[in-house]
């Protein structure tokens, strides 16, 4: 297992995907232990893509609990239905937000966070959790972003 990140100074966002992506799965795939995927898949997104907050909501019972995250603390449980995450939850479809202001019962954890995007987590069709990151700039997240991490969560339940 590489046990250090090579990231990539293009400033092209493909370009950083497409070189991070490979070596995050490549990092994840010899782990079955799913908290340490989500940290090391937290701070090599983190680090990899200079994003604001990485985290993980993870299904416990009734509720999205905090996992692993990289950055400023945050809330610690989302009802379904509720925020972004609690929406990602029940829709099982991912939530690009650009600015969290227009966000209809957005949870604002932090309020330097402006846009945010919301990836589920899925296992037999289930949600089991959801990637949530944030950006501390408007718009930040678009089509290429939802690709690469929907793709790393895929690899991720695949695992
Ligand atoms: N904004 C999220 C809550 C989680 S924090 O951004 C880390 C939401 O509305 O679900």
């Amino acid at each position: 297992m590489a046990e250090e990140l090579h990231i990539s100074t293009s400033t092209d966002k493909i370009e950083k995907y497409e070189s991070l992506i490979p070596q995050i799965e490549a990092l994840i795939s010899g782990e079955s232990d799913m908290v340490a995927n989500l940290a090391n898949i937290s701070a090599a997104l983190r680090y990899g893509m200079d994003f604001f907050w990485v985290g993980f909501y993870m299904v416990k019972e009734d509720q999205l609990v905090l996992g692993p995250f990289q950055g400023p603390i945050a809330c610690t449980r989302i009802n379904k239905g509720k925020g972004v995450c609690g929406s990602v939850w029940e829709k099982g479809i991912t939530a690009v937000v650009p600015n969290v202001d227009e966000y209809p019962g957005h949870i604002a954890c932090s309020s330097d966070s402006k846009s945010e995007i919301v990836v589920p987590i899925k296992k037999d069709g289930e949600v089991i959790g959801v990637l949530d990151v944030d950006s501390d700039q408007l718009e930040s997240f678009d089509d290429i972003d939802q690709k690469y991490l929907e793709r790393l969560m895929d690899s991720l339940s695949k695992n």
